[in-house]
């Protein structure tokens, strides 16, 4: 079993090397400690056996609205449902926070990661060119968060 809790000072360099090792993008340390003290309620591990496998972070954009910035599961646990989790206790955080609707951006070759977001709901509303630094286009997608 797993568990899912917030984010602590001490998990943030195991969250780094998940996303060293997993996520193209290349974020300095710096990033993910502002992530943490800015916003720490969109910032949730996945834990096994005191390790760190997965993450999620979101940043507030408005007073109503959330954006996943990163999200990644370590490779040996995925399919297990833990990106799910993460996901799914990310939502009712949002939702405690008063947001309304959460966006993110996905490369549109990462199949798998649009089939995992639409499965939770989010649609696709936009296609953005060349937004990373390689050049690869986004998908902007959405889902709306059922109002308590
Ligand atoms: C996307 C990611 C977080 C999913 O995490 P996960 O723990 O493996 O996901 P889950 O086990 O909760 O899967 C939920 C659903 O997502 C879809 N999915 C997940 N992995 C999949 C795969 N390899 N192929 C096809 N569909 C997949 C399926 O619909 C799955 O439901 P199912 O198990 O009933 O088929 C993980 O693949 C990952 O870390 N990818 C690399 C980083 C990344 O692309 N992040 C997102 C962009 S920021």
């Amino acid at each position: 079993m797993f568990e899912i809790r917030h984010v602590q000072p001490e998990d943030i360099f195991p969250v780094i090397k998940i996303a060293f090792e997993t996520l193209p993008e290349r974020y300095s340390p710096e990033v993910f400690n502002r992530f943490y003290e800015s916003f720490p309620e969109g910032f949730l591990i996945a834990e096994k056996h005191h390790k760190v496998i997965g993450f999620i972070v979101g940043i507030k954009t408005s007073n109503e609205a959330a954006r996943i910035t990163m999200l990644s599961v370590n490779k040996n646990y995925r399919k297990k449902g833990i990106g799910s989790t993460l996901l799914t206790q990310f939502l009712k955080e949002m939702t405690l926070q008063n947001i309304k609707q959460v966006e993110l951006e996905v490369r549109i070759n990462n199949d798998v990661a649009i089939k995992f977001y639409k499965k939770h709901g989010f649609d696709i509303i936009e296609t953005v060119s060349s937004f990373y630094q390689t050049g690869e286009d986004a998908y902007i997608m959405k889902r709306v968060l059922r109002t308590r």
